[in-house]
């Protein structure tokens, strides 16, 4: 048995907007029966939260403006950067919000290209063959104390989509950061703009890259949305 996009779409329209409020304050809970950070020796692993646009004025600035704000959800991670910038800016703001980190800590397709690269191929972290960059993220969340804020979910980002919709979870604010393949990228704006409330910002990194550039307008000119920007990321906004 499995779930097919068209049979959620009659779910979603009669999902109540309460029971989406409730499951995103239970997120943790509905994802993991154990919560990830128990019993993890953080103290092991450095703090080292390398990536890319991680520590861009765009988070806080979105953040800042957002009326309402329960969740965001992030497509995306690597070793957390931004979900930490994004966790920094809430708690700066008074805001209450959570962050779910969707990720399947696998790497994109430049990560496997180069196995001299030090920011990528080498911090996957192979262990026998298989990353293990996840226990870096799961350990810098730790060093920045977020682990109430942040929840992971390893996952590849369309069945992520796919179990957020099985629920009726919505966000606000979703940043996609993921591959940056043009299908992979209008992919996730297919998949993910269902899951943004009305009024939210979709938003993203990378606009120089072809492929991000190319789904995202090609998304934009479909839906006839305005690509704006915030420092540097590109914005799509549900009215
Ligand atoms: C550019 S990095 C994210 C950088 C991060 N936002 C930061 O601040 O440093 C891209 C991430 O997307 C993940 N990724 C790529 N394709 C994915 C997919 N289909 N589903 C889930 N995660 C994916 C990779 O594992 C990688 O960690």
């Amino acid at each position: 048995m499995g779930y097919s996009i068209k049979k959620l779409k009659p779910a979603k329209q009669r999902a109540n907007p309460e029971c989406a409020e409730r499951a995103a304050y239970s997120l943790t809970d509905l994802l993991h029966a154990t919560n990830p950070y128990q019993d993890f020796d953080h103290t092991t692993y450095p703090n080292d939260l390398s990536g890319w646009g991680s520590d861009s004025p765009a988070f806080e600035n979105l953040i800042a403006q957002a009326t309402s704000l329960d969740l965001i959800i992030e497509v995306g991670t690597w070793k957390g950067g931004s979900a930490i910038t994004m966790a920094n800016a809430l708690s700066k703001h008074g805001k209450n919000a959570q962050i779910l980190c969707i990720d399947t800590w696998l790497g994109a397709l430049e990560f496997w290209q180069n196995h001299q690269d030090p920011e990528r191929y080498q911090s996957l972290q192979l262990k026998h063959g298989y990353p293990s960059v996840y226990y870096q993220f799961l350990a810098n969340v730790c060093h920045a104390g977020h682990q109430k804020r942040i929840i992971p979910f390893p996952q590849t980002s369309a069945t992520a989509a796919l179990f957020l919709r099985t629920h009726g979870i919505q966000s606000q604010l979703i940043y996609i950061d993921g591959s940056h393949e043009e299908e992979d990228v209008y992919q996730d704006l297919l998949d993910y703009w269902p899951i943004l409330a009305k009024g939210g910002i979709i938003f993203g990194d990378d606009y120089t890259w072809d492929g991000v550039r190319l789904a995202v307008t090609r998304f934009a000119k479909e839906q006839h949305l305005k690509i704006t920007f915030e420092a540097d990321k590109w914005l799509l906004t549900k009215k």
